[in-house]
């Protein structure tokens, strides 16, 4: 049965995206060309460097690696300066209270987010202390859709991947979650989180009854 619970950092706990937007569409603006919300909905879940691939594919623009980090730094720049800013009353609807009733229930925790700003996002908005392991994009050498983020999760809280289940709102992360044996529940719709074992609109609707549900799967 489900003995630990790894979630996704941004579109599960916090609403980062629209930071991210603003920094990636202030960033194509420099060069040039526009990003809309809808071209942002390709980047979620996938890091920051490939994030950036899109980016220029949409501009047709084709740069030099020396180019790409610094355009990758630009935009990073920008994005520190507006998660700078965060506090509690960022974290997502249900997302503390499930949190507590995973800890409250004997469930382990665990993040699992290829941001390398994911520290100062928990810390400024007080989750911080909520999990027992810590994963974040400076522990990993390969992004979602690769499972590594969350098998490495499992084996610091010393769980087996089958009795953990991720929250994840991107799809790159739910192939992630399949492809490290574990259950995944998405957070959004149904209609593009369909890898997922359930999807719900919000961790407001998560219990930690409902984790029953994956067990009789
Ligand atoms: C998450 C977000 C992505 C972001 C990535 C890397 O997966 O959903 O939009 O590009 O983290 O974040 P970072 O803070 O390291 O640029
Ligand atoms: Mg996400």
């Amino acid at each position: 049965h489900i003995q630990a619970c790894l979630f996704d950092l941004d579109g599960v706990l916090v609403d980062t995206a629209k930071y991210h937007y603003l920094a990636w569409k202030r960033l194509a603006n420099e060069l040039g060309f526009d990003f809309t919300e809808q071209d942002n909905e390709r980047l979620k879940g996938v890091s920051r460097m490939a994030s950036l691939d899109i980016l220029l594919s949409i501009g047709k623009l084709t740069l030099e690696d020396a180019k790409k980090q610094e355009l990758a730094a630009r935009k990073n720049d920008w994005y520190v300066e507006s998660i700078s800013r965060m506090d509690h009353t960022e974290i997502l609807p249900g997302a503390l209270e499930f949190l507590q009733a995973c800890r409250e229930n004997g469930l382990k925790t665990a993040l699992g987010s290829a941001s390398k700003n994911a520290m100062t996002i928990l810390n400024n908005t007080g989750l911080t202390p909520y999990f027992d392991a810590i994963i974040d994009g400076t522990h990993t050498s390969s992004a979602k859709p690769d499972p590594e983020v969350f098998l490495l999760g499992a084996r610091e809280l010393g769980i087996s991947p089958g009795s953990c289940v991720v929250f994840e709102d991107a799809e790159a992360g739910i192939e992630a979650a399949g492809r490290a044996g574990m259950n995944c529940i998405g957070i959004g719709s149904p209609a593009t989180l369909s890898q997922a074992d359930f999807v719900i609109a919000s961790l407001a609707e998560m219990t930690v009854e409902r984790l029953d549900q994956l067990e009789q799967a």
